[in-house]
């Protein structure tokens, strides 16, 4: 297989509330990676639209997720952030992925059976399509590493599938092409951490979700100190003081997921968290948690209230990353046209 050079990407659905899971299990790995890493991230609208979207409220959305980006920390400059429906390569090489990706790879996936519920007929094919769009945004760039949440993991592996069914399909042509023997990395998902799966504060077994009709079930990251202090005080919890050891949170989600977030906003492990509040009340360690979480949420909220007070700012930014980006899909995308023997200009 060939080598690539390094280079992350990852997107965010601006579907509105964005909440505490997208930040830990997302976004503050998108801003560790900008050290070590050339990063590319996405508002991925036309992944928005596979469900019906109201265009005002997408416009705002849209502006909202790359106001977070901004305020959680994500340099502009030196890194790409802009919105999917300016690079059109992306719904492009979509086609051509799902041409290749077969269906019964798709008739896995799980999101699609969830999203579609029982009255599956009446889904969009773009929902079922979702994942081949997906494959496009990462593969349009090369890129090689896309820091995600749990619940993308199977969206990845068939991102893998499609990137080597394409380098196996067309090896000869690729090779001709003068790209040796594999034009698509096989891109790596990067889920690490203590929640990379966070859970709804109303039930430790359902995921925080943007679209729970519940708004106690999630923090938003835009919530002010007393919505934050509200929520967490109000999280469902079992009546046991909280263990010592991880094992103990084995059998207890909802204590599991506080732990959990707890660790993952003060940067340790579950362990070390419980070191300190094994044995407490869940009295005292909301109260430590309460604490935290408006330290850490709260600079970003306002912040992204100030942001984005200045649409043309944020849209400038896009405006700006879209032609960054741009300017790679577009030599990827006539690579892939010259491997599948397209006539172009
Ligand atoms: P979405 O809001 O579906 O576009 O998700 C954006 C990113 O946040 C993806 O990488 C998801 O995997 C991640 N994410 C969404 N919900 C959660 C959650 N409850 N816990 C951890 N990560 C999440
Ligand atoms: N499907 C992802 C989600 O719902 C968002 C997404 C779209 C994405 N394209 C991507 C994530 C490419 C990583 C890489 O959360």
């Amino acid at each position: 297989m060939a080598s690539f050079k390094e280079l992350v990407f990852s997107g965010v659905q601006p579907t509105g509330n964005l909440h505490l899971g997208n930040y830990l299990g997302a976004i503050t790995k998108f801003v560790a990676l900008q050290n070590s890493h050339d990063c590319i991230y996405c508002v991925v609208d036309l992944h928005a639209i596979t469900v019906p979207q109201d265009p005002a409220a997408l416009t705002a959305n849209i502006r909202e997720v790359t106001a977070a980006f901004i305020a959680c920390g994500i340099d502009p400059k030196n890194h790409i952030i802009f919105n999917q429906s300016q690079v059109p390569e992306h719904a492009e090489l979509a086609w051509v992925f799902n041409c290749t990706a077969r269906l019964g790879w798709l008739n896995r996936m799980t999101q699609f059976k969830e999203k579609a519920g029982k009255d599956r007929e009446n889904a969009s094919v773009g929902l079922y399509a979702y994942p081949a769009l997906m494959a496009a945004d990462i593969l349009v760039y090369r890129a090689t590493h896309v820091p995600v949440g749990e619940d993308q993991k199977q969206h990845l592996e068939l991102a893998r599938d499609i990137a080597q069914k394409f380098n196996n399909d067309f090896s000869t042509s690729i090779e001709s092409n003068g790209f040796g023997d594999g034009f698509f990395p096989l891109p790596e998902p990067l889920i690490q951490g203590p929640a990379t799966r966070v859970m709804s504060l109303r039930d430790g077994t359902k995921k925080m979700s943007k679209s729970d009709p519940s708004d106690y079930s999630r923090i938003n990251l835009t919530d002010d100190a007393d919505a934050i202090a509200q929520k967490v005080r109000k999280a469902k919890t079992d009546p046991e003081p909280l263990p010592s050891e991880e094992k103990g949170l084995e059998p207890r989600p909802e204590a599991d997921n506080l732990v959990g977030i707890y660790a993952a906003l003060s940067d340790v492990s579950k362990a070390d968290v419980l070191a300190e509040f094994g044995g407490a009340q869940f009295s005292t360690f909301k109260s430590a948690l309460v604490d935290l979480s408006v330290a850490k949420l709260g600079p970003i909220g306002a912040e992204m209230k100030r942001l984005v007070a200045d649409p043309a700012y944020i849209d400038s930014v896009l405006a700006d990353g879209s032609e960054r980006a741009g300017v790679l899909a577009r030599k990827n995308m006539n690579a892939v046209k010259d491997i599948l023997g397209f006539i172009r200009r």
